[in-house]
């Protein structure tokens, strides 16, 4: 890897009080200027000066207590955009889209934005290899500036189309060729999780792109003992799902269609247009009905973009059902929300359970976080919300029963197959 003259940057926002500095997180963003991403910051940094609550974060939650978790203030920030409007520019627009409440562009967090400005870089562009050495040289220079240990990268780019199967997605040789020889068939976010793995960071994709979800990716994680959680962030229409497709499952209802139209603007709207992102986000929000029902009642997932309604996004769903000596009935909800407040706790839970994963040694897909995902990776992780609860809760109480040592993996995944 090639140096650079580190950057004039900045000091973490946090750690102002002299705190031990150890505790510090790193939380690279790819798609550091998107939507999700700035209300994660701002979320954070408002966290951290005590301007807001932990509503919405669900490791606030009692089981998490003795996890060790770090806390908001321990994160410091930095990442990959291919846009360059600035991070206070984008707080604005966030606040005026009534995303960000204006009483929390204080001027603490007004600071730290304008400090997290400084860690954001051009993505790369150019040859694959070229590229995974350059997002590598970007983590290493964080880890240097900041003075972290540990660095959690998560996805919060635009979505991408899904990627056609390849053999070189089976093994890390393979794939890693096929990035030297700059063939298509390696997706951009793929890139992004091979330089956050080689670079032994933790890894979360919150979208519905491809990742760290090849085999070769994962194979590769376990080799290099770093943790990975994915895929798609589960914050509406898909989080009403989980927990309804397994009520009609235990009462014996037979769902027979299950259709649902879900209306939003934002960058994310207008990502969604297009046929490829649309793609991969509708095949993302199916997987719960097969997972919680055992069979996909008949219906579909529409996507449209209406601008003017920026980042509140509405959901309809109807589904019809068979009971008792054939007769039927109907079920309908509404769900509305602003997605990226809805995304922006789930992120900053992920980066805290990840970044203590990585502490305690878990490698490879962690399974327990499938309550965060409608698209959860692993080997058959549920998709019943409650399941999931239950498979997250565990995992608390194991990761508060060791102490910060690789050698105590075991006892914290439950997997020996995961210890580094
Ligand atoms: N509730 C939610 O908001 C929610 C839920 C689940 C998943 N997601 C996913 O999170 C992602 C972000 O959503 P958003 O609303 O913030 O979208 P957004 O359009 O506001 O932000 C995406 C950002 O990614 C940047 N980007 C695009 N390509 C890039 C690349 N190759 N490298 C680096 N940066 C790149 C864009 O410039 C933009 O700043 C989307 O993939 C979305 O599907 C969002």
């Amino acid at each position: 890897m090639s140096s650079k003259p580190a950057p004039s940057a900045a000091k973490p926002f946090a750690f102002e009080d002299g705190r031990d500095e150890q505790r510090k997180v790193g939380v690279w963003v790819i798609g550091a200027r998107g939507s999700v991403a700035v209300t994660t910051v701002v979320g954070a940094l408002a966290l951290g000066a005590s301007l807001a609550d932990m509503t919405g974060c669900v490791t606030a939650l009692p089981p998490f207590a003795g996890a060790d978790l770090p806390e908001m203030r321990d994160l410091v920030f930095g990442g990959h955009d291919v846009e360059a409007t600035s991070l206070v520019e984008r707080a604005d627009r966030l606040v005026r889209g009534g995303v960000v409440p204006a009483p929390l562009l204080a001027e603490r967090v007004m600071t730290g934005l304008n400090r997290v400005e400084r860690a954001v870089r051009p993505a790369p562009s150019g040859p694959a290899e070229q590229r995974v050495l350059q997002v590598r040289e970007d983590l290493a220079q964080f880890r240097d500036v900041e003075g972290v240990d540990r660095i959690v990268v998560v996805n919060l780019a635009s979505t991408e189309a899904p990627v056609a199967p390849h053999p070189a997605h089976a093994e890390p040789e393979a794939l890693l060729a096929a990035v030297r020889a700059d063939q298509p068939v390696v997706p951009d976010s793929t890139l992004f999780a091979l330089a956050a793995v080689l670079e032994g960071c933790a890894y979360v994709n919150f979208t519905p792109s491809t990742g760290a979800s090849l085999p070769a990716v994962e194979t590769l994680a376990r080799r290099r003992g770093v943790p990975l959680g994915g895929r798609d962030g589960k914050t509406g229409e898909t989080l009403v799902k989980s927990a309804l497709g397994p009520m009609f499952a235990r009462r014996n209802l037979r769902v027979t269609s299950w259709s649902g139209t879900n209306l939003l603007g934002g960058g994310d709207g207008a990502t969604l247009q297009e046929s490829g992102p649309a793609e991969s986000k509708s095949t993302s929000k199916q997987h719960v009905l097969a997972g919680t029902l055992g069979y996909l009642p008949p219906g579909q997932v529409h996507i449209d973009n209406l601008p003017v309604l920026g980042d509140r996004k509405t959901a309809w769903d109807l589904m019809t059902f068979a009971g008792f000596l054939g007769v039927g009935g109907r079920l309908q909800f509404t769900w509305e929300g602003v997605d990226s407040a809805l995304a922006a706790p789930l992120v900053l839970d992920l980066v805290r359970l990840t970044a203590r994963a990585l502490d305690v040694g878990a490698s490879g897909t962690l399974e327990e976080l499938a309550f965060f995902f409608k698209d959860p990776a692993g080997d058959g992780p549920p998709h019943d919300l409650a399941a999931q609860w239950n498979l997250l809760s565990d995992f608390a109480t194991n990761l508060s029963s060791v102490r910060t040592s690789a050698s105590h993996a075991t006892a914290a995944t439950g997997s020996p197959a995961r210890a580094r």
